[in-house]
């Protein structure tokens, strides 16, 4: 099948591509020179920049799937560390393959020495993003060995070391913002274990995991792993696309990342919970995020893709009183969060924007109920998130089609003019 597009009087044909599920694509790469025109589709909410195998979203029906497996039974029956596999290989581990995979992974989880100096160089207040970002970015400096990105072993190396090293890095800015020792990995203990015994634990006293908490924060990790091509994911697809080393692609996700519009909104909605305070007070801030002249939002509500509730808000919504009545915690901020979901879809701004909670609207009240600081947040967004960028890092470097990443634009400054001497101006 093909699309027609007719400009000026001449009309040309663009094959148009059907994938396995979801919208079809047309092929516009010939278009430019057809036409001597671009597609203008700023925050490129109909274009498809690439292909791929890993995600597939429904956002009309709410529809999350990864490598085919709904996210609710990911969620219910999986592991954090099961669902990576699934990313980077495309089906779920065999017995042998589990193990294997758990064993190397385990095995990367200490950081090179001489980055637990690298934290030194912050302050102490330093938000944990900026400095995921700077020692995320050095580990190219130090694992020289797995940056050739031609080389599909360095590949893999660099993958497992990204998705090992990330509990520890995080952890270990944890720990300096708190002024607490580094700990060094226990590689008896699961992945979620060791992140939390790392974060948590102190060299003084052994760390009793708590079950329900392993298990609720491994759950948020599952429903955070990979999203399709969302900012942060495209961010690491176009900085891969120059042939940057990995380590600096997932540095680059990580950047964008920290904007309150993508994951800094699990920080910003906990705060904008908090600030409301008590029920009362939602109709105020529901007016607000209503009123065009006013840039206040709903942190954690709306979502580009997801015109229905986002399975993971869902999934969240539900551990949230599950995780505070085991905990014995009640949270007055868990008791707002529902009364401004249950106001706002109720709401004709809200229901005619189709603006529903997304996956940041509860996490945090998981979050903070663990006992993170909201600082925290969006680096526990980014550790698990690290599986779904090197999956799709991956799936691009093999990607035969696979060329640098080039936008184009329509230019709408001055045309040509001649310098003019700084005596000459007026
Ligand atoms: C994540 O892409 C992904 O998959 C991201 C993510 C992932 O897993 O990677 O799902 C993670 O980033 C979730 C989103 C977290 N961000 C927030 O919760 C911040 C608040 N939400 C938004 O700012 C907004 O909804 C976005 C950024 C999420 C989506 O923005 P879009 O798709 O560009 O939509 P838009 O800003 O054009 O809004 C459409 C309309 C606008 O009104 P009009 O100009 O048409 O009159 O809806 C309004 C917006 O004003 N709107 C909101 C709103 N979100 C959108 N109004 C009030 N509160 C909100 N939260």
């Amino acid at each position: 099948m093909t699309a027609t597009i007719n400009v000026d009087g001449k009309s040309g044909e663009y094959p148009v591509h059907a994938g396995s599920i979801g919208p079809e694509v047309i092929d516009i790469r010939k278009l430019y020179g057809n036409t001597g025109r671009f597609t203008y589709d700023p925050g490129f909410t109909s274009t498809a920049a690439c292909e791929s195998k890993i995600t597939y979203i429904d956002g009309d029906q709410g529809v999350l799937l990864h490598r085919g497996y709904p996210i609710e039974q990911l969620a219910e029956k999986s592991s954090f560390l099961e669902v990576a596999y699934l990313l980077l290989n495309g089906d779920l581990p065999n017995q042998a393959e589990h193990d294997e995979f758990k064993y190397l992974i385990t095995r990367h989880t200490m950081v090179h020495e001489q980055l637990a100096t690298f934290y030194r160089g912050f302050r102490r207040d330093a938000h944990p993003m900026a400095i995921m970002c700077g020692v995320v970015g050095a580990l190219s400096a130090f694992y020289h060995d797995s940056t050739d990105i031609h080389d599909p072993k360095q590949r893999v190396i660099a993958c497992h070391r990204l998705i090992a090293k990330m509990p520890t890095i995080a952890a270990m800015a944890y720990k300096y913002s708190v002024g607490q020792p580094f700990l060094y990995p226990d590689n008896s203990l699961s992945y979620t274990g060791n992140f939390l015994r790392m974060t948590f634990g102190v060299p003084a006293e052994p760390y009793v995991i708590n079950p329900v908490v392993e298990d609720a924060l491994d759950k948020i990790f599952i429903l955070h792993a990979d999203h399709e091509q969302n900012a942060s994911t495209s961010t690491v697809r176009l900085a891969g696309s120059s042939g940057a080393n990995p380590f600096a692609c997932i540095a680059a996700g990580i950047a964008c990342l920290w904007g309150p519009a993508h994951g800094g909104a699990n920080e910003a909605a906990l705060d904008m919970l908090r600030e409301i305070g008590r029920p009362e007070r939602i109709p105020e801030y529901v007016a607000r995020a209503k009123n065009k002249d006013d840039p206040f939002r709903l942190m954690g509500f709306g979502h580009r893709v997801y015109k229905n509730y986002d399975p993971r808000a869902k999934v969240l919504g539900a551990a949230a009183t599950k995780v505070l009545d085991t905990l014995g915690i009640s949270d007055p901020v868990l008791d707002t969060a529902r009364e401004l979901e249950r106001v706002a879809l109720s709401d004709d701004y809200f229901i005619e924007k189709k603006l529903y909670p997304n996956v940041d609207f509860y996490s945090g009240i998981i979050l903070s109920a663990i006992g993170f600081p909201t600082s925290m947040f969006t680096a526990l967004f980014a550790l698990a998130r690290t599986t779904g960028w090197i999956a799709q890092w991956t799936e691009m470097m093999e990607d035969n089609d696979q060329r640098i990443g080039r936008p184009r634009q329509l230019y709408t400054g001055h045309g040509p003019r001649d310098y003019v001497p700084l005596d000459q101006r007026g």
